[in-house]
């Protein structure tokens, strides 16, 4: 997909369809464009056919023009950034569905910053054209370009390098939706880790490094090992160096859990809607889908992608409820269910993450049921030791419409991961789950300023839309694109 932006006279960009944003009051572009066409926008309005409403779409024919359509998309009501990315999705949603090959879109008084509104549009294109990739020959796709409008110079300029970074951000959620989708008996721990080395072939600034369990045996991950102990797989720490600027600027490190599948283990889950276990390496794919946006708009940052990489299942060889296992960090855990085994790769990925004398670290995971009960599927939950990077992050996910919500680690939480047998219990008995998982996670994250984005919630959908969302790639790649400037 193609994208420009422009500034020229809107009746003389040459397109199929044209998307308009606006309210019921037709202002400036909108109201020359409905002269030009004798009234024919102000007349559906009149009649009720579009209300303006945020979120309402309507497509209308262009009499005498065979094929050419304009897709009329409400604004009136969206005033935060929340309800603006909706009106966007609404009208990318909308262009999707038309034969339409190229396509101009014109937003007239939805929001007053025309780079993010770009980014926001040219995401929400890129995204709304996923399809799931089956390894079958697929149609090709008839959209060929969006041509963004703007009403100044000035706003075009800026436009473009709104497109720029929002097509590589919508790119990178694709990605992550892709490795999220695929069956766990196809995307193994082996899988990413070729994905991975895939991603950075033939680029200057991007290394991985798959370490072997051999290699985590070395570095005394017990802990990590202990997941995929149970398993015929054979886990990956995959590594994922992306170097934009000097190698003297200290990285932002993200940890990105990936259970390939969790069966949860000896602690087994019960048998209903099981299959949506195969999400459970969305953090690592969300990774990889920062990673991919990075490659592709070369931001002056350095990051590194840390990704443990594992099932989660009961042979013979699987860890036992009561175990005691060594952390890489030296402090010994009481594994009390088997099924909390996020929390035991990370802490292992999070422990090397020091290696990396990292300026910040972030960890995505699918870590706890608890964190829907508590959020729904609306935001992720945000966990943190340091208050400037929480706000930063909950900055980053307003700005990109991919929310987090904060939630506490304080010492009587931590309290709950008491063991009589090790120096903590990997679960923290029935109450807050997602802040005891947290607190078992700061445990490890001593040495640097971390955060947690549980991610349970929003990382897929289930029901008939059941499909990864490429979240949350959008706020991590906001909050790294606040580091570049
Ligand atoms: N991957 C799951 C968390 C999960 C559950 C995500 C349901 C999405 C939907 C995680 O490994 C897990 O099983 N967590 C347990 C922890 C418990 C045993 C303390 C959970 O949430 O039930
Ligand atoms: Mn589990
Ligand atoms: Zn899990």
């Amino acid at each position: 997909m193609d994208f420009t932006a422009s500034s020229a006279s809107l009746l003389n960009i040459k397109a199929d369809s044209l998307i308009l944003a606006t309210g019921s009051q037709l202002q400036n572009s909108a109201a020359e464009l409905d002269k030009s066409l004798d009234g024919a926008i102000s007349s559906l309005v009149k009649a009720g056919d579009f209300s303006g409403k945020a979120g309402q779409s309507l497509v209308i024919h262009i009499p005498g023009a065979s094929g050419k359509r304009i897709i009329l998309v409400g604004t009136d009501g969206a005033t935060t950034a929340q309800q603006q990315i909706k009106v966007i999705e609404a009208g990318a949603s909308a262009l999707l569905k038309t034969a339409s090959t190229k396509a101009v879109w014109a937003g007239e008084g939805l929001s007053d910053d025309a780079e993010w509104e770009a980014s926001i549009v040219a995401r929400s294109v890129q995204t709304a054209s996923y399809k799931y990739d089956s390894g079958k020959k697929a149609k090709p796709q008839k959209l060929k370009s969006v041509t963004y409008w703007a009403s100044s110079k000035a706003g075009a300029n800026a436009a473009k390098k709104g497109l720029a970074y929002g097509v590589s951000v919508g790119n990178g959620m694709n990605t992550a939706r892709q490795l999220g989708n695929l069956p766990a008996n196809i995307c193994t721990p082996t899988y990413l880790a070729n994905q991975a080395k895939a991603l950075a072939k033939g680029q200057g600034k991007v290394t991985t490094t798959v370490l072997t369990e051999a290699e985590m045996k070395k570095l005394k991950m017990g802990s990590l090992l202990s997941v995929s102990a149970g398993s015929d797989q054979p886990a990956k720490l995959i590594v994922i160096k992306y170097q934009g600027t000097k190698a003297s600027v200290a990285p932002v490190v993200l940890v990105g859990k990936a259970v390939t599948f969790d069966t949860g283990g000896i602690s087994l889950k019960p048998g209903g809607g099981m299959d949506e276990m195969k999400y459970d390496m969305c953090g690592g794919a969300s990774v990889m889908g920062v990673m991919n946006a990075l490659i592709e708009n070369q931001l002056p940052v350095n990051v590194v992608g840390i990704i443990p990489a594992t099932e989660n299942m009961p042979n013979g060889q699987a860890t036992k409820p009561g175990d005691v296992v060594t952390s890489m960090s030296g402090q010994t855990i009481e594994i009390l269910n088997t099924d909390a085994e996020g929390r035991l790769i990370l802490c292992d990925a999070l422990t090397y993450a020091g290696r990396f004398k990292p300026d910040t670290v972030i960890d995505i995971a699918t870590l706890t049921g608890a964190v829907i009960g508590a959020l729904g599927k609306v935001t992720a939950g945000l966990l943190s030791n340091d208050d400037e990077l929480a706000e930063a992050l909950l900055a980053s996910g307003t700005k990109s419409g991919d929310r987090a919500w904060r939630m506490p680690l304080w010492e009587e939480y931590d309290e709950l991961l008491k063991s009589n047998f090790a120096d903590m219990a990997n679960i923290g008995g029935p109450q807050a789950g997602t802040i005891t998982a947290a607190c078992f996670l700061a445990r490890f994250t001593l040495k640097y300023k971390w955060a947690h984005l549980d991610v349970a919630g929003t990382a897929w959908v289930s029901g008939a839309q059941k499909g990864a969302t490429g979240r949350p790639v959008p706020i991590l790649m906001e909050y790294i694109r606040s580091k570049a400037s």
